[in-house]
């Protein structure tokens, strides 16, 4: 059994994450909603951004029974092993930019769980986060799914990351065995998911404050610099009428990927959909 989530300590948590790390910032994590157990909290996190509530807010819970993830995928999110948890913002942006904040999520999650895991977690466009695990092979060790509710202007915007924390190798489904690994999988113990939350919480205070005041690039950057198979890699574009193969040509500057088909000469743009390294042979 590993250490119950709880608003104090976690909040004590994030306190002392805040005076370890460069940051100042205090936005996100000034209210926190615990749940022992719900159905989703990106859910949570959008009944209360559509009645109101303020940016910053973080709603966690140890068990999701209706867990999602991206392209309608249900996210396993077993009692007590991971972490789940929703953050509310409401960037001043123009709603085409909300990709920027899910790859802004993914850069500091990334970041967090490198510290955490001394490892180094990788980026898989568009926010997957993968890290090295022995001789398996990049395994998956977090998601991120980020919601937004928009007219010509982002209103709100919920982003869930979920992180396999405390699971062993025999506590994943038999459909996801093959390919994810947790904390505790990579640094051989188990962790204290407060702490876990409270790193990744204070790393995208940082991030969010960056973005405030230098807007996207420094984003794009390190997501170029954390990102896998962003250039050159052949894959398989899923989630459109029909899947097509093509290759890796870099970010766009929206934080879309850019693929050119086999065969052809210029880069399509992707924006959605699950994008799928095939093997060469
Ligand atoms: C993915 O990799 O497909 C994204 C997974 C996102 C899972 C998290 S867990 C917390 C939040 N609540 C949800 O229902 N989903 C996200």
């Amino acid at each position: 059994m590993s250490e119950p989530l709880g608003v104090e300590t976690l909040r004590e948590a994030i306190a002392l994450s805040r005076t370890r790390g460069a940051g100042s910032a205090a936005l996100i994590g000034r209210r926190i909603e615990h749940h022992r157990s719900i159905d989703s909290t990106n859910d949570r996190a959008r009944q209360l951004a559509a009645s109101g509530e303020p940016e910053g807010c973080v709603v966690v819970a140890d068990e999701q029974t209706k867990g999602r993830g991206r392209s309608l995928r249900h996210w396993h999110s077993a009692p007590d092993l991971g972490l789940y948890m929703t953050v509310i913002l409401r960037p001043d942006a123009p709603a085409e930019r909300a990709p920027i904040f899910g790859l802004l999520a993914a850069v500091a999650t990334a970041s967090a769980l490198g510290r955490v895991c001394r490892g180094e977690v990788r980026i898989k466009w568009p926010n997957d986060l993968v890290v090295a695990d022995d001789s398996r092979g990049k395994r998956k060790l977090a998601g991120i799914l980020a919601e937004a509710r928009a007219s010509d202007r982002l209103r709100d915007l919920v982003i869930g990351i979920g992180v396999n924390v405390n699971h062993t190798a025999a506590d994943f489904p038999e459909e996801i065995a093959g390919r994810a690994t947790s904390l505790r999988i990579v640094r051989g113990c188990p962790l204290d998911r407060n702490l876990v939350a409270a790193e990744i919480l204070t790393a995208l205070d940082d991030w969010y404050t960056l973005w405030r005041r230098q807007g996207e690039r420094p984003i794009l950057d390190a997501f170029r610099l954390a990102g896998i198979d962003l250039e050159g890699r052949r894959v398989r574009v899923t989630g459109g009428p029909e899947p097509w193969e093509g290759t890796t040509a870099g970010l766009a500057e929206d934080g879309a990927l850019r693929v050119t088909p086999l065969g052809g000469s210029h880069p399509v743009v992707v924006r959605y959909g699950e994008v799928l390294r095939v093997e060469e042979t």
